[in-house]
Formats: C-alpha cells, structure tokens, sequence
C-alpha cells in the first residue's frame, strides 16, 4: 500500500534511529536493553520533532554581559503517551523538555475486534494553547492514535504531534485521513498488518516487550 506523501508525514532517515530499531526489532533483546532503546528513540525522534517550537528572546545575564537570547516561547508541550506502551517514550522526550507537562489517556485493542477500547483519559488543563506530542511505539491499524487524538480534540487541543517508532502503512493512511492536521513522525515504515493486525515486520508487542509481561 503506497503511504502518502504530504509534508504531514515524516519517515525518519537516521543512521542512529535505524540502528537502534533493528536492535528493537531482536526478539533476543531483553526488557532492560528493550526500555532503553525505546527512550533513545523517543529523544532522537523528539529532537527532530521539535525543531518548530517557536522562540523568543529574553533577557539573561552572562558573567561578561547581558544579552537577549532565545528560549522556547509561548505554546508549552505536554506529552501524552497512549497507555501502555506509550510511556515507554515519555523519558526520552522530557529529557529535552523537562518542563512539559504529561497527560495519559489508556487503550487497549480489542484481541477479535482490533478496535480501540479506551479506559482513561487525564489530560494537562488548559490543553488549548500547547503543542501536544502523543507517543505511541506502533501504528498498526491506526485505531488507537485516531481515537487518542479524538479524545485530545474534544478537549480542546489543537496543535497535535503523533510520534512513532513503528508504523504499518494501513495507520498512516487511516490516521492521516481522519487527521490531516496531525504531523506523524515514524522510525521505521515497515511491509504490512498480518491476519491478527500485527505490523510485519515489527517487533511484536510493544506493551509487553517494554514492561515484561505476556
Ligand atoms: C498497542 C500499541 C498501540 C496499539 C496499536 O497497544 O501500543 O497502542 O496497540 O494498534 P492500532 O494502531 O491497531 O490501534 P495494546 O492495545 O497492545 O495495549 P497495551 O499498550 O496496553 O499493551
Ligand atoms: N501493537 C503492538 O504492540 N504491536 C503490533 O505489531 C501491533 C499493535
């Protein structure tokens, strides 16, 4: 299935990442090297991610002098990492803004169905006026990011990142049909869904790889 090419749409290229999603991709990579490189990604995706956060210039006094010099302005970032595996990201991200604020909103695929069943939603308040990155390591159908950023609408929110570390191109389809405005970030596009909507060929199930369940 071609994935549309809009500016919307950002397929990562880097060495770094590349690599280290291989490393994922291992089913002989263990929970404490798996969480690991989870958070690496999630930095390396984010430094990229936010190279738009507009600054302003505000006055700071050097040893030498005082100057006006740029910080992140205005619009402030929250974070919210569709539950589970989407905490996995969330360290990665606040070590380059550790003054984002961090909503969750929990979702769980129905096994037969694969749909969406949300549980929780918590979000930073007001909402309105931050850039919103949602995180999630897989877009596999697209149904949990759609109805995640549903929810995140209904609450006002308007500027809206989605970041992924592995995508199918059946979600990036649905998810930027359902919303153009979105910008989503992918490590890795990889072939296809198999029968059980798993992404091919993937890392399998990011929930239990990052906390050791199953
Ligand atoms: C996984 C993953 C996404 C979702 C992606 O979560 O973390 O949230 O599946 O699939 P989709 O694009 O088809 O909706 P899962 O439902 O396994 O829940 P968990 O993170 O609690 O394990
Ligand atoms: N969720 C996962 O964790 N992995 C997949 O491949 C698809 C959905």
């Amino acid at each position: 299935m071609a994935v549309m090419n809009d500016e919307n749409i950002k397929v990562f290229d880097h060495p770094l990442i590349k690599h280290k999603i291989s490393l994922l991709r291992d089913k002989a990579t263990g929970t404490n090297e798996f969480r690991k490189l989870v958070e690496e990604i999630a930095m390396l995706e984010g430094y990229e991610a936010l190279s738009d956060l507009p600054t302003e210039l505000v006055e700071v006094t050097t040893p030498i002098e005082t100057c006006l010099t740029p910080m992140i302005a205005g619009r402030k970032l929250a974070i919210v990492p569709i539950l589970r595996a989407g905490l996995g990201m969330v360290s990665g991200i606040l070590a380059l803004v550790p003054t984002a604020k961090v909503g969750h909103i929990g979702m769980y695929r129905d096994e037969t169905t694969h749909e969406p069943v949300e549980y929780y939603c918590k979000l930073p308040s007001p909402i309105e006026e931050r850039t919103i990155v949602v995180t999630d390591p897989m877009l596999a159908t697209g149904g949990s990011a759609v109805d995640a950023i549903d929810q995140i609408k209904k609450h006002g929110g308007r500027t809206i990142k989605f970041m992924c570390i592995i995508a199918a191109p059946e979600g990036v389809k649905r998810l930027h049909e359902a919303h153009p405005d979105v910008q989503i970030y992918i490590g890795s596009l990889d072939r296809e869904l198999n029968a059980d909507a798993y992404i091919c060929p993937g890392l399998g199930d990011a929930g239990d790889r990052i906390f050791g369940t199953k």
